[in-house]
């Protein structure tokens, strides 16, 4: 009977011994894995070359001195990634308004995103007619700008990006970084927002005072400042000048000239 014993207990650190090496081995294959990060806000969007459905791209130069976006989607002929893309092309106009270049990046060959762009043009979504794709769709099976752009989240998927955005200024600083989930499409007028108060603040800032997108704000709207000018003249937070009303003294707001 204690021979049993011990050979039974023998036997699960046995097993025991097996699964921590397992695990180990795992987490460290996953480790390795995760020899990537995310580039953050305030820092220079890293540049690749790649293959586009619009022939090669050097990322960010060719976009030269405009606002970029770079817009991820985890796979080809997936139904939501789909929607967003339609939905952004027929945006064209509102994104040449604000003067922003948009490039799309897809885990997938170059090859598969010319059928899959093919097939979304041939679309008439929600009736509103076929839609042009004019931006560059990325190739990406490599997973090279994907892991550049810390777009890889293994817990998600190891060969699939999440629906990534990235909004870079004129002088390719990342300014804006959403993440989401595969099962949720992004939202294209916020994106649009975003564009227009990042353009806005960065029109109207100046040395001395700082302008602000206050909640919910779109163009059009009173926009907040850090401090008015005049009242930064003579020191004094009393003194309101025209064209500022100011609801509490940590907050002043600039009225829409509109
Ligand atoms: C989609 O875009 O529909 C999708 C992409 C990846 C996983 C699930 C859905």
């Amino acid at each position: 009977m204690k021979k049993v014993l011990f050979i039974m207990a023998f036997a699960l650190s046995l097993t025991q011994i097996f699964a921590q090496t397992a695990s180990k081995s795992s987490k460290s294959d996953a480790k390795e894995d995760r020899n990537f990060r995310v580039p953050l806000i305030g820092e220079t969007a890293p540049s690749f070359t790649a293959e586009t459905t619009n022939g090669t791209l050097n990322f960010p130069s060719d976009f030269g001195r405009k606002w970029k976006i770079l817009f991820s989607h985890p796979q080809d002929f997936t139904p939501v990634c789909s929607t967003e893309i339609i939905e952004l092309a027929r945006l064209q106009g509102e994104l040449d308004k604000l003067g922003v270049k948009i490039a799309i990046l897809s885990t997938d060959p170059v090859e598969t995103h010319l059928q899959w762009k093919k097939s979304m043009e041939s679309l008439d979504l929600n009736s509103q007619g076929a839609v042009k794709i004019k931006f560059p769709l990325i190739g990406d099976d490599d997973l090279k700008v994907a892991k550049l752009y810390g777009m890889i989240h293994p817990e998600s998927n190891t060969t699939k990006s999440v629906r990534g955005v990235f909004i870079i200024d004129p002088n390719n600083i990342i300014q804006v970084i959403y993440f989401y989930p595969a099962n949720v499409g992004r939202n294209t007028d916020e994106i649009l927002r975003t564009v227009a108060a990042l353009e806005t603040s960065a029109e109207q800032s100046t040395a001395t005072s700082h302008v602000f997108a206050p909640v919910n704000w779109n163009p059009g709207k009173d926009l907040l400042v850090s401090i008015p000018p005049k009242a930064q003249a003579s020191k004094s937070s009393n003194d309101v000048p025209e064209g500022y009303y100011s609801p509490v003294w940590y907050m002043w707001f600039k009225k829409s000239s509109q």
